[in-house]
C-alpha cells in the first residue's frame, strides 16, 4: 500500500549545540539515517539529508548563564565541535545548518505569522513562575523541584529524567529557580497558544489509520509499535494547548508588535529548522526546496530519540497541517535510548562515550563504531554498549570474519595468480550455492532498510563475508594449488567477486571500509544494481597490494576506555559531593558476630513492582529470593519507577518479621544505601549470582 514517492527528505534531529555528541545521540539518530540515506543515495534516489545545530531554547541559555558567559559563545563552540564530529565520523548530512542563521529566524517567524494570521493561536495572560531575585520569567527548564509523579527530588520544569513523565513547571514541588537557588513566585505574563485540542480528530486518524484528508497517506504498519503507542496515549491523554512562545532574550523574537522580550519556544522554531536547513541548502545548489517540502510525491523521514516523538508526531505535523501544503512524515522511526555499562547515559554524570574523544583516541576506526553502534542500535527497545562487546564484535566480526575474508581472497590471488583475477571454469554445486547467496543478499538488505530494520540489514550484509568464509573453508583452495590451479582460478575468481559484491552490501554501513576494499581490488564506487553480480570483476582485471582491513583492539585498550569512564563520573561526583554538604551518620553500638548471623540476608530478582494508588512513598514488588516469591513493599518510589528497578538482582533481609503496611504483608526488606543527602542505592552483588546466595 506504499505510495509511490519520487523524492525523499530526510531529517535528523538538530542537536543543542550546548554540549558535544555522545553514541547514545549516534545510535539513536544520526547514524541510522545516515545509512537510511546512503542506502537511498545508492538507489540512485533523489534525497536531500538535513540537519544542524539547534541553538535556541533554555538549555543553550542555562548553561551559559551557569558557565558566566554568553549564549553566542556556546553554540559557536558547540556547533564547530559537533560539525566536526559528525564529518569525520562519516554522517554526510547535505547540509549541517544553524538554527541561529538569519534564513532560519524569517522562516520560522513567517511560519509564526502565517499561522497567526489565520487565527489559528490564541493569546492569553496566565501565571507563570518568576525568579524575583533574577528579575526573569523562569522557563520550565530553569525550574527543578519535586516530581509529582514519582517523587525524584531533582526533576526539571520540563520533564522528570527518572520516570520520563512530560511535566510544567508549576506541576513541581518546592520549585527552585536554576537561576539563582530561588524559590519562584507566580507572576501574570502573556503568551500565543497552539490549541493542539482542535487538532485531536484528523490527528488520531492520520496516526492510527495513515489516512490525511480523505486519502491514505502512509501505511501504519510500518511504523514502529512504540512510536504509535505514544502518539496515541498523548492523544487520549487530551491534547491541551500549548504555549509557543516565551519570555526571554535568545531565540527568533515573536514577529507581532508589542510583543517585545518575548521569542518563540524552542520547540517551536526547532523543526522548522529542517525547512529553513532545506531552503539554504537548495540555494547553494540551484535546487527547488519546495519539491522537498510540499510536493506529494517525497518522502518526508523524521529521525529521532524517542524524546521527542511529541514534537515531530503531534505537533510539528499540526504546524505543517495550518501552514497548508506541507507533506506530513510518511514515517518517524524513533529509537529507544541506548544505556552504556549498565546505566543510563548521562551528561550530566560525565557517564558517556563521546563522539569527538572517540575519533581522537580511535583514529580511523569509524567503521568500527559506526558497526557496533549499528549492531547494537535501540531499534525496538532499550539496549546497551559496553566496551567488552564493543572488542568483541570488533575482533570476532569485523576481524574475524569480513577483514579475514578480504584479505584471504587478497593474498591468495596475489600468490597465485599475480595479483589478477583468475578465470573462472567450471561450476560445482559449492560455487552455485554461493553465487546463490550472492544473489540473495540484495533483496534481503533491501527489505529491512525499507523498515527501518538496520541491525537485521547489516547482519545480512555481513552474511555475504560470512558465506565467502564458508566457501574458501569448504573449497579448500589452498590444498589444491600444486594439483588443480584452474580449479583454484574460479574458487578466487568468484571470492574476489564476493569481495567486490561486499564493496555495495556494505557501502551504507560501513563507508570508509567499503572505500578501502574497493581500493584493494581497484575498482570504483558501484551502484546498488549491481550487488548480486558475479561479474564484476573481469578475467584479467589488475587487484592493488591489500592492506590491513581491520585491526584487533587490544585488552588494555578497553581496560583504559573503562578506567576513563570510571574516573569521569569520580570526578563529577566528587564535584558534585563538593558541592552538596554531605554529612555522616553516627556510628552504631557494636554488635555481636551472633547478632549478624541472626540476620538472613540474601540476594534476590525483583520479578514485579507496582506503584501503590494510596502512597507516594511506596513500591509494592515481587521478589525472587531463592526460597520463595514474595512481597515485599520497599519506600523507593520516590526515587524509582517500577519500570526501573524490574529485573534487579538486589539483596534482601528475608527473615525480618512481616509488617503490614496499607493493608498489604511486607515479607522482607530490600538493602539501600542511603546518604545524609537521601540519595539511595541498591546494594547489588557485583556480578549477577543466583537467587538465594546468602550475603555475609
Ligand atoms: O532533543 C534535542 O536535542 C532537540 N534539540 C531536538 C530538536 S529536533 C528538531 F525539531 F529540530
Ligand atoms: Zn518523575
Amino acid at each position: 500500500m506504499s505510495k509511490k514517492y519520487n523524492r525523499y527528505t530526510v531529517t535528523a534531529a538538530l542537536p543543542y549545540a550546548n554540549g558535544p555528541l555522545h553514541i547514545g545521540h549516534i545510535a539513536g539518530a544520526y547514524l541510522p539515517a545516515d545509512i537510511y540515506v546512503r542506502f537511498q543515495k545508492l538507489l540512485g534516489k533523489d534525497v536531500v539529508f538535513v540537519c544542524g545545530s539547534d541553538e535556541h531554547g533554555a538549555a543553550i541559555t542555562l548553561r551559559a548563564k551557569k558557565e558566566g558567559i554568553n549564549p553566542q559563545d556556546i553554540v559557536d563552540k558547540y556547533h564547530e565541535i559537533n560539525k566536526q564530529a559528525f564529518q569525520d565520523f562519516g554522517i554526510q548530512f547535505d547540509i549541517y545548518d544553524r538554527t541561529s542563521n538569519p534564513m532560519h529566524k524569517e522562516t520560522a517567524q513567517e511560519f509564526f505569522k502565517q499561522i497567526h494570521d489565520k487565527g489559528a493561536f490564541f493569546q492569553e495572560t496566565r501565571e507563570q513562575l518568576y525568579d524575583p531575585k533574577a528579575n526573569e520569567f523562569l522557563a520550565d527548564r530553569y525550574v527543578t523541584g519535586e516530581c509529582p509523579n514519582c517523587g525524584n527530588a531533582n526533576a526539571d520544569g520540563d520533564q522528570c529524567e527518572k520516570c520520563g513523565s512530560s511535566l510544567n513547571a508549576t506541576d513541581l514541588k518546592n520549585p527552585k529557580s536554576s537561576l539563582s537557588g530561588e524559590t519562584p513566585v507566580l507572576k501574570d505574563t502573556s503568551h500565543w497558544y497552539l490549541p493542539l485540542g482542535d487538532h485531536e480528530e484528523w490527528l488520531r486518524e492520520w496516526i492510527e489509520k495513515g489516512t490525511y484528508e480523505g486519502s491514505q497517506h502512509h501505511n501504519p504498519a510500518e511504523w514502529k509499535n512504540q512510536v504509535i503507542g505514544q502518539c496515541k496515549s498523548w492523544i487520549d491523554g487530551g491534547l491541551g494547548p500549548r504555549a509557543i512562545t516565551r519570555d526571554l532574550d535568545w531565540g527568533v523574537k515573536v514577529p507581532l508588535q508589542g510583543a517585545d522580550g518575548k521569542v518563540l519556544y524552542v520547540w517551536f522554531d526547532a523543526p522548522i529548522g529542517y525547512i529553513s536547513a532545506t531552503k539554504t541548502w537548495a540555494e547553494a545548489n540551484g535546487k527547488d526546496w519546495e519539491a522537498y517540502w510540499k510536493s506529494d510525491d517525497t518522502k518526508l523521514v523524521h529521525f529521532i530519540g524517542k524524546d521527542n516523538i511529541v514534537f515531530h508526531c503531534i505537533i510539528f505535523p499540526v504546524i505543517l497541517k495550518l501552514m497548508g501544503g506541507y507533506v506530513l512524515p510518511d514515517n518517524v522511526p524513533a529509537n529507544e535510548f541506548l544505556n552504556l555499562e549498565g546505566d543510563k547515559l548521562s551528561t550530566r554524570r560525565n557517564w558517556a562515550v563521546w563522539l569527538h574523544e572517540y575519533l581522537e583516541e580511535f583514529p580511523g576506526k569509524q567503521d568500527e563504531l559506526r558497526y557496533v553502534l549499528a549492531s547494537i542500535a535501540p531499534e525496538s527497545k532499550d539496549s546497551e554498549f559496553t566496551w567488552k562487546d564493543y572488542q568483541a564484535r570488533v575482533n570476532n566480526e569485523l576481524v574475524g570474519i569480513l577483514g579475514n575474508f578480504v584479505n584471504r581472497a587478497l593474498v591468495l590471488t596475489n600468490k597465485n595468480f599475480e595479483g589478477t583475477v583468475p578465470k573462472r571454469g567450471e561450476l560445482y554445486d559449492l560455487d552455485k550455492q554461493v553465487i546463490a547467496e550472492i544473489d540473495a543478499i540484495q533483496a534481503r538488505i533491501e527489505k529491512n532498510v525499507e523498515v527501518y530494520r538496520f541491525r537485521e540489514a547489516l547482519a545480512e550484509a555481513m552474511n555475504l563475508a560470512r558465506a565467502g568464509n564458508k566457501y574458501l573453508a569448504e573449497t579448500e583452495p589452498w590444498k589444491l594449488v600444486k594439483t588443480d590451479p584452474e580449479r583454484v582460478g574460479t574458487i578466487l575468481n568468484l571470492a574476489l567477486q564476493i569481495t567486490a559484491n561486499l564493496t555495495i552490501a556494505l557501502e551504507a554501513f560501513l563507508p570508509h571500509s567499503a572505500e578501502k576494499i574497493r581500493g584493494f581490488v581497484n575498482i570504483e564506487k558501484l551502484e546498488w544494481s549491481k550487488l548480486g553480480s558475479i561479474e564484476l570483476l573481469p578475467e584479467g582485471h589488475a587487484l592493488s597490494k591489500p592492506s590491513l582491513l581491520f585491526s584487533k583492539i587490544e585488552d588494555q585498550v578497553i581496560e583504559a576506555q573503562i578506567e576513563k569512564l570510571k574516573s569521569n563520573t569520580q570526578n563529577t561526583k566528587v564535584e558534585a559531593e563538593e558541592n552538596q554538604e554531605v554529612t555522616i551518620e553516627p556510628a552504631k553500638d557494636i554488635c555481636t558476630f551472633d547478632d549478624f548471623m541472626k540476620m538472613d540476608i540474601r540476594v534476590g530478582t525483583i520479578l514485579e513492582a507496582e506503584k501503590l494508588k494510596k502512597s507516594n512513598k511506596l513500591l509494592k514488588l515481587l521478589v525472587d529470593t531463592g526460597l520463595d516469591q514474595r512481597t515485599i513493599l520497599s519506600g523507593i518510589a520516590k526515587h524509582y519507577s517500577p519500570e526501573e528497578v524490574i529485573g534487579k538482582q538486589v539483596t534482601v533481609l528475608t527473615n525480618l518479621a512481616p509488617r503490614k503496611m496499607m493493608g498489604i504483608e511486607s515479607e522482607g526488606m530490600i538493602l539501600m544505601g542511603e546518604d545524609s543527602t537521601g540519595k539511595l542505592a541498591f546494594v547489588t552483588p557485583e556480578n549477577v549470582i543466583s537467587n538465594g546466595g546468602v550475603v555475609r
